[in-house]
Order: structure tokens, then C-alpha cells, then sequence
């Protein structure tokens, strides 16, 4: 397994390499094509899964069927965790938008983990805060911003994980389709494409499949406030 993402993950950046090692000969491999999940929500959970490469999709679905996407998340970060914290079926589910391999942890391993080296519960904690802050600004985003700041927001977001320089500007290969983004940002697939396609005429965006090329970031960030 390429662990080497792992190694770089701020919640392993503490551990000498003994303790990472001991720790990666307890993790086990997972590879998914596009669209296959890991878990669903309501399951019973025993493990932890960290993203080694490709992006994972965590949603929800409402009783009337429609799906909502919590966040997506990519190589270094982890999910699976809340089951493991506090008890309780899975509040997700988990599907691979793209080729992904993932490392499982399971509950046991991790919290021997925790109890020899304390110092990770500090990292995993940080994650959880930015996490609940990231969550509380696209609650605030949902009541206080219109649908194209949703989406230049949500590109930006995408663009500062995931992007990479390209010759006009900056390519985010974040494999979503145009429903999905409409997840993401809370809204109808319909209003999602029409503020695209108006960032596109304005010559702020160039859209590619599964992916965007941020032509203007300066304009795209001003939207989005
Ligand atoms: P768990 O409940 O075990 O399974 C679903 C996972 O989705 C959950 O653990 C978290 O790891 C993750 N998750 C839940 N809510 C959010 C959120 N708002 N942002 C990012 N990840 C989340």
C-alpha cells in the first residue's frame, strides 16, 4: 500500500516511524471503482477508513429520497470515525466518486493507538473542530448566500484542495457530476448549471468532464462572498 500520504496526514505527523509503522501493519486495504460505497447510513460501523488516493462523497438521504452531500474528501483525510467516538449507526453514507484506495482502521487498533500515543487524540480532535467549523459555514452559507455564491464557494473550496496549476488557470479535476455539485451545494441541478453557465460567460470558469478549469479567481472569490 502506498502509505506515504498517510505518513504526511497531520493526524500521523506526531508519531515516530516505529509507532507509524506498527500502526500501518494494522491497516487494511480497500479499493473501490466509482460509485461503489463503503458504508451506508444506518449501518452498525467497526472501523475507520483514511483516503490513501482518490475522493470519497459522504451524503445523506431524505425519507422522500432526495441526497444531500455532507462534504467530499480526499488522499490524507479520514471518515468512519463518529460510529467509533460515540456509539451510534453510521450518519452517512460513503461512495467513491472516483478510483479510490482507502486504509481501514479498525475501532480496537485505533484505540490502542490512542491509549499508547495520547498525542494523536489532539490531532484527531483538531479534525473533528475543523470539520464542525467547515459544517457551520455551509449551514450559514445555506440561510445567508444565494445559489451562485454557494457555487463559486464550493468551487473555490474544491480548487484549494484539489486543484492543480494549469495553463489558463487553475484545473479542479473533482469528479462530480452536475447533480452532485447540486448536493453539494444545496440546491436544485437546474439552478447549479445556470450559475456555471453565467460564471462561464462571464469567462470566470471553463467547464471540463467531471472537472473545472478556475479561469478568474479573484472574480470567483468576490462572488462568493
Ligand atoms: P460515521 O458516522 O461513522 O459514518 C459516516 C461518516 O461521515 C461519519 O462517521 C463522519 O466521519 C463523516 N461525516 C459526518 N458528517 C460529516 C460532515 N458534516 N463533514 C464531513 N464528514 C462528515
Amino acid at each position: 500500500m502506498d502509505i506515504e500520504v498517510l505518513r504526511r496526514a497531520p493526524l500521523f505527523a506526531t508519531l515516530d516511524d516505529d509507532a507509524f509503522r506498527l500502526l500501518t501493519d494494522e491497516l487494511t486495504e480497500v479499493d473501490l471503482s466509482r460509485g461503489a460505497s463503503v458504508f451506508r447510513e444506518g449501518d452498525q460501523g467497526d472501523q475507520l477508513y483514511f483516503i490513501v488516493s482518490g475522493k470519497v462523497k459522504l451524503g445523506r438521504t431524505s425519507p422522500d429520497g432526495r441526497e444531500s452531500l455532507l462534504a467530499i474528501l480526499g488522499p490524507g483525510e479520514l471518515f468512519g470515525e463518529m460510529a467509533l467516538f460515540d456509539p451510534a449507526p453510521r450518519n452517512a453514507t460513503a461512495t467513491a466518486v472516483s478510483e479510490t484506495r482507502l486504509a481501514g482502521l479498525k475501532n480496537e487498533s485505533l484505540n490502542a493507538l490512542l491509549r499508547s500515543r495520547p498525542e494523536v487524540s489532539a490531532q484527531l480532535l483538531q479534525a473533528l473542530a475543523r470539520r464542525l467549523r467547515r459544517t457551520n459555514d455551509s449551514l450559514s452559507d445555506l440561510v445567508f448566500s444565494d445559489v451562485p455564491g454557494r457555487v463559486a464557494k464550493a468551487l473555490l473550496d474544491l480548487a484549494d484542495r484539489f486543484g492543480r496549476p494549469a495553463t489558463d488557470g487553475v484545473l479542479v479535476a473533482h469528479e462530480l457530476t452536475q447533480e452532485e455539485l447540486a448536493q453539494l451545494v444545496g440546491a436544485s441541478r437546474e439552478t447549479v448549471n445556470k450559475a456555471l453557465a453565467e460564471f462561464v460567460q462571464r469567462g470566470w470558469i471553463r467547464l471540463e468532464a467531471r472537472a473545472v478549469v478556475i479561469l478568474d479567481m479573484q472574480r470567483l472569490r468576490q462572488r462568493s462572498r
